[in-house]
């Protein structure tokens, strides 16, 4: 029941309607019976959001596309994860003060290492959006061999000397693929309503890859189509998605994420 010691989150966005964390934080709130409440705010001026729900006393804010770098202005605190992967996909309201953090990266080696031991493997990472920094970030802290290989070679050159990297691939470097360990399509190709597209074609795909996706609209994209077909190990883009959310949900709440039930809401509304 919402009453006067309800606690309040949120996710900001633009658009935001398509956002699943609603449902997702709502639902686990529910099954823990908590006061607790989210939302989704569609959100054009970031600064007096972010003013209005200090005022407000909102609890945690979870951002999504396109404000993950522009929030970053306007936080009282970055923690050292938000800074070295540059973007911002969850804010903490510790009394007043605001923390940016992020929880993408969690999300993505949760997901992997359901399947696959990370360290000393050879992973190949398509794009060098938001999404690929995370999960470069990631990556690091298992000791991966990381490639990246992007569309726009100077984005992808700008990531791999943030983080050390030796060098960056094109989209289309055959050998640089069929040699990983782990294929990660960070790239939003394959998305709905572009359902029939892939990052690359199948043939590059091999039997003994990991292959990860993080569109998780639809659930089995074509990439993943292709993997399946090749018997590679797959990792499905709501896996990241999950992990993500719950942790975010934990740093929210205190308590312990109940991830099969918030699952079984993600796979429902899917
Ligand atoms: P996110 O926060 O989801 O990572 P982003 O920062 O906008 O979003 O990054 C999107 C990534 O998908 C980029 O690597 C982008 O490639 P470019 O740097 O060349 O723009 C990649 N991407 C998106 N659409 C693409 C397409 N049609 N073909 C190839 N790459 C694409």
């Amino acid at each position: 029941m919402i009453n006067a010691k309800t606690k309040l989150c949120c996710i900001i966005g633009n658009p935001v309607e398509h956002s699943l964390s609603p449902q997702l934080h709502n639902a686990a709130y529910e099954s823990l019976g908590l006061n607790y409440v989210f939302l989704a705010f569609r959100v054009s001026d970031v600064k007096s959001a972010l003013l209005g729900f200090k005022e407000l006393g909102v609890r945690g804010i979870s951002v999504t596309v396109p404000y993950k770098l522009e929030v970053m202005k306007y936080l009282d605190k970055l923690d050292d994860v938000a800074r070295q992967i540059g973007a911002v996909n969850t804010i903490i309201n510790d009394n007043g003060k605001l923390i940016g953090t992020n929880t993408d990266w969690i999300g993505a080696l949760k997901a992997l290492e359901e399947k696959t031991v990370i360290k000393g493997k050879r992973v190949v990472i398509l794009g060098a959006g938001g999404a690929a920094r995370a999960i470069v970030y990631g990556l690091k802290t298992r000791h991966a061999i990381i490639h990246v290989l992007n569309r726009t070679k100077k984005t992808a050159e700008l990531l791999v000397k943030k983080f050390g990297l030796e060098k960056a691939y094109s989209l289309s470097d055959a050998t640089i693929i069929e040699k990983a360990d782990i294929i990660i399509n960070a790239t939003s190709i394959g998305m709905t309503p572009q359902d029939w597209d892939s990052p690359i074609p199948a043939k590059f795909v091999k039997k003994n890859q990991v292959v990860f996706d993080i569109v998780y609209t639809p659930n089995e994209t074509k990439l993943l189509q292709y993997a399946k077909k090749k018997k590679a190990v797959i990792v499905y883009g709501h896996k990241m998605l999950l992990y993500g959310v719950a942790k975010q949900f934990e740093l929210f709440t205190g308590k312990k994420a109940p991830i099969e039930l918030m699952e079984k809401a993600l796979l429902e509304i899917q």
